[in-house]
C-alpha cells in the first residue's frame, strides 16, 4: 500500500474500514462461539471510553505515568483476592494469556537457574491439553516441553503420568483450570503436591477459568480447587479479556510472593539510552487496555458478573443436554465450565462446521491429537445466551446434511499426491502445490474447509505445523 497522498477524510477512512470487515465473523449477532467475549453494548462503551482516555499513556515508565502503576497494582490486588491469595501474592498486568504464560515460564526458568545451576536444559511437564502458549514459551525461552497424555475418559491431566515424566532436569509442572480443548479442570491439588515433593514450580493456567470459576462455585457448581488455596501452586495466569469481558489486551500473571516474581522482571542498563525495567514482555504499551479493564470490572461489578455467570451456566447446561440428544453427536467429556467439545463417530465433523458456518454460526473445528479425536469446540460467552434453541436446531439439521456429504475428493487427491512422499522432508513446493489443489488462491481460503481440515487432521502434528507455517508465510505477502 502507499499511504494517501493528501490524507483521506474521516468519512472515507471509516467507510473503508467498515468495508474491510464484510467477511469477518458477525460476532455482534451472538452466534460466534469462540474468539469473542461480548458483554453487550453498554459495557463495551464503558471499556471503549476508558481505553481511549488512556490510549496515549505509556506503560513503559510508571514514574512518568503513576496512574498506570496504581491501576496495575489495584488489578493485581483484585486478582490475588479473587484467587484466594494472601497479602504476599503479587502480580502484573499483561497483554494476554500468552504473555502471562511466557512470563511465568521465564520466571520459573530464571528461578531454577539460580536454584539448580547444574541443569543445562530445563524441562517443563505439560499435559497434552496445556495451551499451545506453553510450547511457544518453551520455544522462545530454551525450555524443553515434555508432553504427557491426559486421561482418555475425563481428559484431565493424569498425575501418575506427570510423576513418571519428572526427571532431574524438570523445573516446572503445568495444569489448566480449565483446559481450552475440553473445558475440564486438571487435578491441580495432585499436581501441586507432586511439585512440592520434588521442589518444582507449579503453574495453574487459569487464563480461561480464573475469573469465571469462582462465580460458578458461588452458584453451587462443584469447582475443584485450582488457585492459591492449593498449597504448592506457585503462579497463576488469569485473563481479563476473556470471561471478565474487558477489551482485548488484558491478563494478569500472579505469583505466590515477590521472591518468585522477581525472576519475571527484566532490566537493562547495558546500552546508551534510558534504563529499562520491564515487568512484562512489552516495553512501550498503551495504557488503554489497563484502564479499560479496570473500568469494565468496576462497571459490571461483582453482582453483575454473578448474574452474567448465572445466565451463562444455564445456557451451557441447555447446550450440553441438547448436544447429548442429537443423534450422531457425542460429548467428549462433561465440561466443568463453559467450554464444550463434542465429536461424531460416524459423521465428518468438518462438514458439520462448514454447514454451520454457511448458516452464520462460528463454531471451531479442532484436529485430533494424542488421545483426543477431531472435534468441535464451543466457548460460550454472554452474547450467546438466548441462542441455545436455535443453535441446537441448526446443529441437528447440519448433522443430517453432513452425514450425506461425501468425504472430499480433494482430500483423496491430496492424500494421493502425498503418498510415497517422506512427510518429515516435505518441501515447501509440495505444500504449496497441495494448497493450490485444495483451492487456496491468492491467500484466500475456499468457502468450504472440510477437505483442507480433513487433510490437516490426517497429517502428523509436526507436518501439520510445517504446512501451516509455509502457508501463512505465503499468505501474508505484500499488498
Ligand atoms: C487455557 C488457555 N490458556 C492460555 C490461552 C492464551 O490466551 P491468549 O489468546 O490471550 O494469549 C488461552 C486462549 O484461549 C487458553 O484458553
Amino acid at each position: 500500500m502507499e499511504i494517501a497522498q493528501n490524507g483521506m477524510t474521516r468519512e472515507a477512512i471509516f467507510e473503508r474500514l467498515a468495508e474491510l470487515r464484510k467477511n469477518d465473523a458477525r460476532w455482534q449477532e451472538g452466534r460466534t462461539y469462540g474468539y469473542i467475549f461480548n458483554p453487550g453494548r453498554d459495557v463495551t462503551e464503558v471499556g471503549k471510553a476508558a481505553y481511549s482516555a488512556f490510549l496515549a499513556e505509556n506503560g513503559l515508565d510508571f514514574t512518568v505515568f503513576p496512574s498506570l502503576m496504581q491501576l496495575e497494582r489495584e488489578l493485581a490486588g483484585f486478582g490475588a483476592r479473587h484467587l484466594q491469595g494472601d497479602r504476599q501474592v503479587v502480580g502484573n498486568f499483561t497483554s494476554g494469556g500468552t504473555e502471562s504464560i511466557i512470563l511465568a515460564v521465564k520466571a520459573a526458568r530464571d528461578c531454577y537457574r539460580e536454584k539448580r545451576p547444574e541443569i543445562r536444559l530445563p524441562e517443563m511437564i505439560l499435559p497434552a491439553t496445556a495451551h499451545a502458549a506453553f510450547h511457544k514459551a518453551a520455544h522462545y525461552l530454551g525450555v524443553k516441553a515434555v508432553t504427557v497424555s491426559v486421561d482418555p475418559a475425563s481428559f484431565r491431566a493424569d498425575a501418575g503420568k506427570v510423576q513418571e515424566a519428572i526427571c532431574d532436569n524438570t523445573i516446572m509442572i503445568v495444569g489448566s483450570a480449565p483446559s481450552y480443548a475440553h473445558g475440564v479442570v486438571d487435578p491441580i491439588a495432585d499436581l501441586a503436591a507432586l511439585a512440592q515433593q520434588r521442589d518444582l514450580w507449579m503453574h495453574t493456567d487459569a487464563c480461561m477459568g480464573g475469573f469465571l470459576l469462582p462465580y460458578f462455585r458461588r452458584l453451587g457448581e462443584p469447582v475443584p480447587d485450582f488457585d492459591f488455596s492449593v498449597p504448592g501452586v506457585t503462579s497463576i495466569s488469569v485473563d481479563l479479556h476473556k470471561y471478565a469481558y474487558t477489551p482485548k489486551g488484558a491478563s494478569l500473571i500472579l505469583y505466590r510472593n515477590k521472591a518468585l516474581r522477581k525472576h519475571q522482571i527484566f532490566t537493562c542498563s547495558h546500552w546508551i539510552g534510558y534504563s529499562i525495567v520491564n515487568n512484562a514482555v512489552q516495553s512501550s504499551k498503551s495504557g488503554g487496555p489497563m484502564a479499560a479493564a479496570w473500568a469494565v470490572l468496576n462497571y459490571v461489578g461483582d453482582a453483575g458478573y454473578l448474574e452474567i455467570a448465572r445466565k451463562k451456566l444455564a445456557a451451557v447446561k441447555k447446550i450440553v443436554a441438547g448436544i447429548q440428544r442429537i443423534e450422531g453427536l457425542r460429548l467428549l467429556t462433561h465440561p466443568d465450565m463453559s467450554l464444550v467439545s463434542f465429536t461424531s463417530d460416524d459423521v465428518n465433523v468438518f462438514h458439520i462446521v462448514d454447514e454451520m458456518h454457511q448458516r452464520g454460526w462460528y463454531i471451531q473445528p479442532s484436529f485430533s491429537f494424542d488421545n483426543s479425536p477431531a472435534h468441535i469446540h464451543l466457548s460460550i460467552n454472554a452474547s450467546n445466551v438466548g441462542w441455545e434453541d436455535e443453535l441446537l436446531k441448526n446443529l441437528a439439521e447440519c448433522v443430517v446434511i453432513a452425514r450425506r456429504l461425501p468425504d472430499g475428493t480433494l482430500a483423496g487427491l491430496i492424500k494421493g499426491s502425498l503418498e510415497g512422499v517422506d512427510l518429515s522432508a516435505i518441501s515447501e513446493a509440495d505444500i504449496m502445490a497441495m494448497m493450490a489443489a485444495a483451492g487456496v488462491k491468492n491467500g484466500e481460503l475456499p468457502g468450504r474447509m472440510a477437505d483442507i481440515n480433513g487433510v490437516l487432521d490426517a497429517l502428523p502434528a509436526a507436518v501439520r505445523e510445517k504446512v501451516l507455517s509455509t502457508f501463512v508465510n505465503d499468505m501474508f505477502s505484500q499488498l
